[in-house]
């Protein structure tokens, strides 16, 4: 296991579909859990051959996934986006089928955000399996929402304690994705609900920033205007090199993050063929 900047850890030399499965894999996966955890909600694991069921089966130990209720997708936009037989797996691909439609999306989240972090119980850890992956570029990179909270002064924390977020999924469906792809109600706030600013990590107690340049569209009970030039300086020292680590994926990672603490950013620097599978656990209300 080694360590990755101030928020992960890489695992080698572990098989998820032998070492983790059925009750044997109790206990191992508890270690790996509590390292995750620990490490700040980042890790890789490399070089894994799993079927989609075992994706599934593995992303459910850290909870339920989205759609596993059978329920259709709020988030219309991106229905067409499901894998047609196991809509709990979202495909994030450029590559097209032999019809020439997309095989999933494409560049998903080119903006820093923090998974489905505009629905009630966002997601808690993110699953995504690097089946292809360019030889060069296309790499994400994470920031340590945790490491950024703290490094604020205390009167800064004092300030944003307290406050409260408006996120919504028409912050992204207006500026991100094509005007054909999104869905009427998405704009319509089916995907738009409110979150504490700093937010408590139900597991380790520890407080992160929450909010996300992708989703989070003004502060509760601000106007826009008011609220920018208090998120956007926020942004700015959460992407600070200090609490960054970008991940270069080799084929076959599977990569676990913490949307709880951690946002994201997909770098759209390729036009090789980049296919990857992600199954999304359900989280908790953030408190
Ligand atoms: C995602 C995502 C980043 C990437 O799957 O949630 O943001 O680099 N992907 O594909
Ligand atoms: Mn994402």
């Amino acid at each position: 296991m080694n360590s990755l900047g101030t928020l992960g850890i890489e695992i080698t030399g572990l098989d998820i579909c032998r070492d983790l499965a059925g009750d044997a894999g109790d206990n191992l996966f508890g270690d790996i859990h509590a390292a995750w955890l620990e490490a700040g909600g980042f890790m890789v694991i490399r070089d894994q051959d799993m079927t989609q069921e075992q994706h599934m089966g593995f992303s459910r130990r850290f909870g339920p996934l989205f759609h596993d209720d059978g329920q259709p997708p709020l988030q219309d936009t991106v229905s067409r986006y499901l894998h047609p037989d196991h809509p709990q797996i979202y495909r994030v691909s450029n590559k097209v089928d032999e019809n020439g439609e997309p095989t999933g999306r494409k560049g998903a989240g080119t903006y820093w955000h923090s998974d489905v972090s505009f629905r009630d119980h966002p997601a808690h850890a993110s699953v995504l399996y690097g089946i292809q992956v360019p030889p060069r570029g296309g790499d994400t990179v994470f920031a340590n929402m945790t490491a950024a909270y703290e490094a604020l002064s205390d009167g800064m924390k004092g300030m944003i304690d307290g406050l409260h977020a408006v996120h919504d999924f028409a912050v992204a469906a207006a500026t991100q994705y094509a005007k054909p792809v999104v869905i009427d109600n998405d704009f319509d706030g089916a995907n738009r609900c409110v979150h504490p600013v700093v937010r408590t990590h139900a597991d380790t107690g520890k407080k992160s920033l929450y909010i996300n340049p992708g989703f989070t569209s003004h502060l509760d009970g601000f106007t826009p205007a008011e609220s920018k030039p208090i998120l956007e300086p926020l942004y700015t020292h959460a992407t600070k090199q200090d609490f960054l680590y970008r991940h270069n994926w080799r084929p076959h990672d599977v990569v676990v993050w913490d949307n709880r603490c951690l946002m994201h950013y997909a770098v759209m620097d390729y036009t090789a063929d980049r296919y990857m599978e992600r199954c999304t656990v359900i989280g908790e209300k953030p408190v």
